[in-house]
């Protein structure tokens, strides 16, 4: 087990040894884990290509360290507790030894239907302990694993199936969300029908039971797939900078991309910040409530909990269902020590009224976390207050897809908390702020862009495919720096607090959301020419989606054309990226070089007219009166 911390003074002693001495520091973490051969060298790095290595030379698979290395000391330990959708139905409780079993089965499946080192293999799955199953059995064999959120639409499955060129892709009859069962299989079927040409193989959960049509030769259904294969499975071992997954995500431009993660650094810093973050004791019982289709559950839900030997619940279902103290129902029924979910969350359960936490009795909570958005004051007391009854440390946790670990957060009950702040970074992270020259500001009450000045291990290694991409996204607007794309403050106390995004990607509901991406799917919509999207401070999401539409022509009936655009959203994104307000405007404020200004509709999306700058330089300033007056706040 890697390092962990106890004390404040000993955080500052380890940060200051990590930032003098990082070789020395993630060396001595690395080497608690079970390699095949050592590495050569810890570090190769420069942030020009950018091009970093972590444990160079070394040989390994991650799934040994999250599942044979524990069969000597947990074997019957919990290792994936399951709480389903519906209440009345059964919890499953996977241990160690069994979880073990299902994955090396799986994995000889996988092999099987051709699925080679280096194979790209797609899931697109409900929250039940086989996706799980699925991410550990492909890492098994050195296949790469692409998770996609299965609330995507088809059109943005086949996007992410073609950029990765997967061979397989693993799905289920349906999900079951809430009251609904949602048809994923037929999402699949719909994209695969978009040109998936390196699709050779779709393997199919029987999850809800509902009927799918299954096509011959290429379909085959999980329980056919693993009949009869052994329970034992050598893991494919592979060196440390194998690519583990692919992982897309939203930018400011352009499609999303694929996020790649690889083997030994991502194992290494899961691990310990998991540890140390939550400050995980053995026994504890785990629950985070992210999806596995984002980061937070890759490295949250899967790799870091099991990497420590820990049990991690799994939760298929949603806050608000049957109703809104599911949370704490479940808190309460499994006993939950550590708690880590989202503001948006949050929110929508303060919203929901304290008469659902009151009830519950929640005294097994030592740590509460959150992640995903900047959370509020009012959020982050009703938490501390209601929650965890001002017993219980919050860690609000910044960090990306990118960094595919925590970077900036208290360590629970260690280093000290302050609302609205995530606080300090961990061992190993070396934050900067900087101006919008690059000039890094120094000291303390200082506010600018967040970049981090010196690898981490679990730092991205490129976009998949797209190396150049990489490089101009995190590596270019500062040089030798990795660019957050975050605007952050520094406190008196070299504490930090994350703003919010800078660049043009909204934050929806925790869920990261690209403007071009929303204008390219609304342009897709009748009647529609062109449009701009922006963010606005939004309740109980944290931003919503305002979107301002030129139409080609009298759109007759309002309420129907904004159907159609949300159902062209819908389409081509998911319900997730659905506009909250759509407002058709006459034109967009350009400047005479033809760029939307965003700034202008950015504050008139707020209902902040008052102030709107100089908008004398623009090419067509009359608009802007017109969007003011039809502005929808
Ligand atoms: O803007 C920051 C916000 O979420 C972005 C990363 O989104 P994603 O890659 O989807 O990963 C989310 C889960 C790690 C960041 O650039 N963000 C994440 N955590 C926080 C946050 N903003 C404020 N406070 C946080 N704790």
């Amino acid at each position: 087990m890697t390092l962990q911390i106890r004390t404040l003074d000993e955080y500052r002693a380890v940060y200051e040894r990590s930032v003098r001495d990082p070789e020395g520091f993630w060396a001595e973490q690395a080497a608690t884990f079970r390699w095949h051969k050592p590495w050569r060298r810890v570090l190769e790095w420069n942030f020009r290509e950018p091009r970093v290595k972590w444990f160079i030379g070394g040989r390994l698979n991650i799934t040994e360290n999250c599942l044979d290395r524990h069969l000597e000391t947990r074997p019957d330990q919990v290792a994936l507790l399951w709480e389903p959708n519906d209440p009345k139905r059964k919890v499953r409780r996977i241990t160690y030894r069994q979880l073990y079993g299902l994955v090396c089965q799986l994995a000889n499946a996988l092999k099987a239907q051709g699925v080679r080192k280096g194979d790209r293999v797609c899931l697109y799955m409900p929250m039940v302990p086989e996706l799980a199953i699925a991410v550990l059995a492909c890492a098994r064999i050195g296949a790469v694993h692409s998770v996609v959120f299965a609330g995507f639409s088809a059109v943005a499955l086949a996007d992410r199936i073609k950029d990765a060129q997967a061979k397989v892709v693993i799905t289920a009859d349906a999900n079951a969300r809430g009251p609904k069962n949602i048809a994923v299989k037929t999402v699949v079927d719909e994209a695969l029908s978009m040109g998936c040409s390196s699709v050779e193989r779709v393997i199919v959960l029987r999850n809800t039971g509902d009927e799918v049509p299954m096509t011959a030769g290429r379909d085959l259904w999980w329980h056919d797939a693993v009949r009869g294969k052994r329970k034992t499975c050598k893991a494919t071992v592979v060196d440390s900078e194998h690519m583990l997954f692919i992982l897309y995500t939203s930018g400011s431009t352009g499609k999303p991309k694929g996020v790649v993660h690889t083997h030994g650094g991502y194992m290494v810093y899961t691990e310990f910040t998991f540890r140390n973050v939550f400050q995980y004791q053995p026994g504890d019982i785990y629950w985070c409530t992210a999806d596995i289709g984002w980061i937070t559950g890759h490295s949250y839900i899967v790799y870091g909990p099991l990497l420590a030997g820990a049990t991690t619940l799994m939760f298929e279902g949603i806050p608000t269902y049957p109703d809104p103290g599911r949370f704490w129902e479940v808190v309460q029924r499994h006993k939950v020590n550590i708690f880590y979910t989202a503001p948006t969350a949050i929110r929508a359960l303060m919203a929901a009224g304290d008469e659902w936490v009151k009830g519950r009795r929640l005294t097994s909570l030592r740590v509460l976390g959150t992640v995903g958005e900047p959370i509020n004051e009012e959020a982050w007391r009703w938490y501390y207050e209601r929650v965890g009854k001002k017993r219980c440390p919050i860690v609000d946790t910044w960090w990306q897809t990118e960094t595919g670990g925590i970077l900036i957060s208290p360590l629970a009950s260690i280093t000290p908390l302050k609302p609205c702040y995530a606080t300090l970074p961990l061992p190993g992270v070396q934050p900067c702020l900087v101006d919008a020259n690059g000039n890094e500001l120094e000291g303390p009450n200082v506010e600018g862009m967040l970049c981090l000045k010196f690898p981490w291990p679990s730092i991205l290694r490129t976009t998949f495919g797209d190396h150049e991409r990489c490089r101009l996204n995190y590596f270019a607007a500062f040089p030798d720096k990795y660019f957050t794309g975050d605007g952050a403050r520094r406190d008196d106390n070299g504490m930090y607090r994350i703003i919010g995004r800078v660049d043009d990607v909204i934050n929806v509901s925790g869920h990261r959301i690209g403007t071009a991406e929303v204008e390219d799917a609304i342009n897709k919509a009748p009647n529609v020419v062109e449009s701009a999207v922006v963010g606005y401070p939004h309740p109980i999401k944290g931003q919503g989606i305002y979107a301002y539409v030129i139409t080609s022509g009298p759109v007759g009936d309002l309420s129907a054309f904004r159907q159609a655009v949300l159902d062209t959203v819908t389409r081509e994104i998911g319900p997730i990226a659905k506009p909250d307000k759509i407002q058709v405007v006459p034109g967009l404020p350009k400047t005479r070089s033809g760029k939307i200004m965003r700034r202008i509709l950015r504050k008139i999306a707020e209902g902040d007219t008052s102030n709107l700058g100089d908008t004398t330089t623009l090419l067509n300033p009359e608009v802007v009166d017109e969007i003011k007056s039809g502005a929808l706040v």
